[in-house]
């Protein structure tokens, strides 16, 4: 599995179809999937087994600098989240920095610790700007955007059938959001 890049606590890497059984705990809870735009809860191993087949086809197709990664412990190398930078639908050259954790790893920063260093990553690799899609009650998710330097910069209803808060990440913000 091609590491693309570590934190303090977190190794950013590839998905593996043998991660079927831990991602279930990120995208088989309702707590997680109730918030994304893109994907329905998956019911089972089997299920989770066939989406990371799919992402992992993908992935090969996909432009230089996006993805969906594996987010895993450095110290233990338990599972806890995904991350990814995907295009957007509209314009196609925008890119969406996406971010989910099983819920027993909340409150312990590890999103904000892996989208800053792939917003760096990203960042070092000619990208200009980022943006996150976040449902207006998704509290957490907004928390996190701003925690990392994301500026609010309005609503839409353009993107996947509902209305969606807009963020934004330039490499100023995630510079300045670190001094603080
Ligand atoms: C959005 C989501 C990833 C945020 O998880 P999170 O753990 O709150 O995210 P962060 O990494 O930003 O952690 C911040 C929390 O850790 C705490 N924390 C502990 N150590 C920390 C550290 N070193 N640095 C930053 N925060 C730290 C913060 O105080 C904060 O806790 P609080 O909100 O209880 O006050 C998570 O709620 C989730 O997976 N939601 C479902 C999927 C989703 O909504 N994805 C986004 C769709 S747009």
């Amino acid at each position: 599995m091609a590491e693309l890049l570590r934190t303090d606590r977190l190794l950013v890497r590839d998905w593996s179809v043998a991660d079927a059984e831990a991602a279930l705990k990120i995208y088989g809870h309702d707590g997680v999937i109730r918030w994304l735009h893109e994907l329905d809860r998956i019911p089972d191993a089997a299920g989770m087994h066939v989406v990371l087949r799919g992402w992992a086809d993908e992935q090969r197709e996909m432009a230089p600098g996006t993805g969906r990664w594996a987010l895993v412990l450095l110290d233990g190398d338990t599972l806890v989240g995904g991350v990814s930078l995907l295009p957007m639908p509209v314009p196609e050259a925008d890119v969406e920095i996406g971010y989910q954790l099983a819920p027993e790893y909340w409150g312990r920063g590890y999103i904000t610790e892996a989208a800053r260093a792939l917003a760096h990553w990203a960042f070092q690799r000619s990208l200009v700007e980022l943006f996150a899609l976040v449902a207006p009650d998704n509290v957490r998710a907004a928390a996190t955007a701003r925690r990392i330097g994301m500026e609010w910069v309005g609503e839409t209803d353009k993107y996947h059938r509902t209305r969606l808060e807009v963020f934004r990440l330039r490499p100023d913000d995630l510079v300045r959001a670190r001094q603080k």
